[in-house]
């Protein structure tokens, strides 16, 4: 049995200003991530022209429903476990003049019929179970037949992230010391994110759906760029440099290769109910 998410308190994750990183007047990291995980799925919709009802699982804020909603009107359904998160969806709706259904439910076992929805998406969802077998099996029974399931995954996972991670630790530290707050080093240090729960490859995934009985199913890396802590100008110039290599990030985000799986911070996945 699969315990995803008791040891997190996701009402506090939350509480933070997580609305939407796209409604952030400046760029950076997240909003970059965001734009490029956007227009993978938008290529992905292009292609296989699902239509009709979408259900985001972890929607949380629903960044993704609500561009979907916008740009190619389906009728969303969010589901969420967190109160706060939901209610972060609704006041993004609200603030967009959208309409949608929102579900306080656990994703395991969801108050939908079989058979519902034509897409279900879930965005950093699947990553918080060390088994798939309920979950998955859970969204192939409410989706339609010839439905499409779409998963965005940060698996805890060697990535460029692991590098970054070290950067931001280092960077922390280093402030930590600059205010001779020395016992906050170790704590930084042994810091670990308690968001990540699985550690499974592109391949564990793909076979987890394949024996939930999903069809053609497709994955490809994520994110070739890491999340860095940097002051002001160097922050910027980061940014920058990423705003550089658009076309390098759209690239990599349809690769499937050692290399870009090693690297990249995670992993897109799709899917079909026969
Ligand atoms: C990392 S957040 C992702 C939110 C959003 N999809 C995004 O991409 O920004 C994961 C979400 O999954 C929700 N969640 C975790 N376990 C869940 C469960 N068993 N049932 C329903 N929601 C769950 C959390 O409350 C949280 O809102």
């Amino acid at each position: 049995m699969s315990q995803p998410t008791n040891d997190k308190n996701w009402d506090q994750f939350w509480q933070q200003d997580k609305i939407n990183p796209l409604d952030n007047q400046q760029e950076n990291w997240s909003s970059l991530s965001w734009q490029h995980g956007l227009r993978f799925w938008e290529q992905i919709f292009d292609q296989h022209q699902p239509q009709g009802s979408l259900l985001e699982c972890g929607a949380g804020s629903g960044v993704l429903s609500l561009h979907m909603k916008s740009t190619r009107g389906y009728d969303c359904t969010l589901l969420d476990n967190s109160e706060a998160g939901l209610n972060l969806g609704r006041q993004n709706f609200n603030q967009n003049a959208q309409e949608a259904i929102f579900k306080l439910a656990d994703v395991e076992n969801m108050p939908f019929d079989d058979n519902q929805f034509d897409i279900i998406y879930s965005g950093g969802l699947l990553h918080h179970f060390e088994d798939l077998g309920q979950v998955l099996t859970e969204m192939y029974r409410v989706l339609k037949p010839g439905g499409l399931m779409a998963a965005t995954v940060i698996p805890d996972k060697f990535s460029c992230q692991t590098l970054g991670g070290f950067q931001r630790k280092t960077a922390k530290s280093l402030a930590a010391i600059s205010h001779g707050d020395f016992t906050q080093v170790g704590k930084i240090v042994r810091e670990k994110n308690p968001f990540f729960v699985n550690s499974f490859s592109l391949k564990q995934y793909i076979e987890a759906m394949e024996t939930a009985k999903f069809r053609q199913n497709q994955g490809y890396s994520l994110g070739p760029f890491p999340a860095l802590a940097l002051p002001g100008k160097l922050k910027q110039g980061y940014t920058n440099f990423m705003i550089g290599r658009k076309d390098f990030w759209t690239k990599f985000n349809f690769k499937n290769t050692v290399v870009s799986r090693l690297w990249g911070i995670g992993y897109n996945l799709y899917g079909f109910k026969k």
